[in-house]
């Protein structure tokens, strides 16, 4: 995610900025800027890189001015390079501005301005955003807040920004939407903004957690305001921070890995972010929508990955296939680009990658691409290598993730999977309307439904230190449920170093059974629906052998309460919507078994967040 910091005190404000960014690379990003105001007026300077990028652009220009912001950028609109770097500039060069979020309406608004001679330098939707304060500024007549409040209600999405003007040196305005924003109230009337305290807490311990729809405007001088979008005045509810830095990088989890299973009901709404349009029952990817008929008209579909992105390439077959009618064939990327595969050009080759740039799915998209396929993407890194060779694609908004074990890019990319399989079924008319709209509305509902099941946490972390000493594991599930059994074994063997293995539950029979006893936790995902009573008698297969069995099964059941040693519920939710719910209870028993081991979680042996290399 992108990262944020503002300052204004009676200090020299380039170093406080340019700390506070380096405090905020943990936070992944792809290019980083500072905006400083002297009596000379507005000064802005930014480049695609590191924060220690931005040091070499600027080093010798001993920049001035107690007044600034800073910023580094986590592409989400556009790739990463100097122009759409923050901060962005209004044409007039007056007001500068750093975003973290998304601006969902940002082209209607672009459109707009357009019309009424604007220009635009970048790809951005952050650019719109301060030319639009700029068009109000200037067309009411009226001062910098006012502008900023003006505009933001005609916002849709997500956002926290700064936001300076050089005819108002001595005051910096900021606002929050659904992305975070905290403020520092210091000594001697400084003032300190950041996207969250680790910029912050070495300054002073006083901080403001703006809300959203609050719009905070300090005043050299006068200090701390916040108003609402209605123009409404609130006083600011000061509180002390008793977390150290340390901690606050992690948002208060032990670990990135936690704090990324926490952050899915996020992630995946931000996935979902301008491409659900529930008012219109309509699924929107504009990514893709140069191929929509090639896609509509494909006959097969190939999806290339590897590790978790197979995993939820997997999820994409049973997806397509149901909701889509089209043949999928879902290939490790290692492979398919060895054995020399059949690819015809009318063929539609899905590529899933959450760095953009593990070799093996690299040279996977190349042969596929040089046999005339149609590529498209599945990426959380924008901009990066993958994202730039394919035809087409859409990017999942996951934001950074940190730890070397997937887990919101999984539930993302496969959000993203669900949406294009409902959009594309929609259109070949091989779901019924009221399907559609149902699983529309279902899709929506996921977010909380996350968030409910990682209420469980207590209960999981029970059940992990049962089995935290196991020796072997296995992982059993059908249809959609195949896929996350893979996943979930994945995810224990990864980080925990504990043997596992996924398989379809049918498939026990035929070998695994021979390695149930009362040694082997088994972990078998039984939600009603598909094959519900086939998995049922799976269990009672394990039990029957003395296995012990951790059963993740829909709310209430019980039937499979009765037969298991362990449950965990998860709300309802129908067949292709099960895996962005089962997975969850799947990672966190693997991520708190690996924290008992003693285990390195977010940088596990061997392991490396992205494989550049075959
Ligand atoms: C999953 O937890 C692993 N980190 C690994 O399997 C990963 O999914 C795989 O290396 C693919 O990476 P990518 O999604 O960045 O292409």
């Amino acid at each position: 995610m992108c990262g944020i910091v503002g300052y204004m005190g009676d200090q020299p404000a380039y170093p406080i900025l340019i700390n506070g960014l380096h405090r905020l690379e943990y936070r992944g990003y792809d290019s980083a800027g500072v905006a400083l105001l002297d009596d000379a007026g507005l000064h802005v300077h930014k480049c695609q890189g590191k924060v220690s990028d931005l040091e070499r652009h600027v080093a010798g220009l001993g920049l001035g001015g107690t007044v600034g912001m800073g910023h580094t950028r986590w592409a989400t609109h556009g790739s990463p390079n100097d122009i759409n770097a923050h901060p962005h500039v209004s044409s007039d060069g007056d007001i500068a501005l750093i975003h973290n979020g998304i601006i969902e309406n940002y082209a209607a608004i672009k459109e707009e301005l357009a019309h009424r001679g604007h220009t635009f330098r970048s790809d951005t939707d952050t650019e719109v955003l301060v030319q639009l304060i700029a068009d109000i500024r200037r067309s009411e007549g009226v001062d910098l807040p006012e502008a900023v409040r003006l505009a933001l209600d005609s916002v849709v999405g997500a956002y926290a920004i700064v936001v300076l003007d050089q005819r108002d040196p001595n005051v910096m305005v900021a606002a929050r939407k659904s992305s975070p924003l905290v403020i520092g109230i210091g000594e001697n009337g400084e003032h300190f903004i950041a996207s969250d305290a680790t910029p912050i807490v070495e300054h002073t311990k006083n901080v403001v957690y703006l809300e959203d729809g609050e719009i905070a405007v300090i005043e050299r001088g006068k200090g701390l305001k916040i108003r609402n979008i209605k123009n409404q005045e609130k006083t600011p509810f000061i509180q002390e921070l008793e977390m150290h830095l340390e901690a606050l990088e992690k948002s208060g989890y032990d670990h990135f890995m936690l704090k990324e299973i926490h952050e899915q009901p996020r992630s995946i709404r931000d996935s979902l972010r301008g491409r659900l349009n529930l008012a219109k029952g309509e699924v929107m990817l504009g990514g893709i929508k140069d191929y929509e008929q090639k896609f509509i008209r494909a006959e097969r579909i190939l999806i290339v990955g590897c590790g978790t992105s197979w995993h939820a390439g997997l999820v994409g077959e049973y997806l397509f296939e149901e909701l889509a009618r089209i043949p999928v064939e879902v290939e490790y990327a290692s492979e398919f680009r060895y054995r020399d595969p059949i690819v015809h050009e009318d063929d539609i080759v899905i590529a899933i990658s959450q760095s953009g740039e593990t070799a093996d799915t690299l040279a996977a998209i190349e042969l596929a691409k040089g046999r005339g396929a149609t590529i498209i993407g599945i990426c959380n890194v924008v901009g990066s290598s993958i994202a730039r060779i394919t035809h087409a694609g859409s990017y999942t908004h996951a934001g950074p993730e940190i730890g070397v074990a997937s887990t919101k890019a999984f539930t993302a990319q496969v959000t993203l999977l669900t949406l294009m399989a409902l959009m594309i079924g929609h259109k070949r008319g091989t779901i019924s309307g009221s399907r559609f709209f149902r699983l529309l509305n279902e899709l929506d509902a996921i977010p909380g439904k996350v968030e409910k099941v990682l209420r469980n946490e207590a209960q999981i972390r029970y059940i992990a230190d049962i089995y935290k000493d196991a020796t072997n594991a296995l992982y059993l599930g059908r249809g959609f449920s195949f896929p996350v059994a893979l996943e979930g074994a994945l995810k224990l063997k990864e980080i925990s170093y504990i043997h596992a293995e996924g398989y379809p539950a049918a498939e026990m029979k035929h070998g695994p059974i021979a390695l149930i006893d009362e040694e082997m936790p088994v972990f078998v995902i039984a939600t009603k629906g598909g094959s519900y009573e086939k998995v049922v008698s799976n269990i009672q297969e394990v039990k029957a052998r003395k296995g012990k069995v951790i059963a993740i099964c829909t709310e209430g059941d019980r039937v499979v309460r009765d037969l298991a040693d362990h449950v965990i519920e998860i709300p309802e939710t129908p067949d292709p919507l099960v895996p962005l719910l089962s997975v969850i209870p799947l990672q966190l028993i693997s991520y708190h078994i690996a924290v008992m081991r003693g285990c390195n979680v977010d940088q596990p042996r061997n392991l490396a967040k992205s494989v550049t290399v075959e």
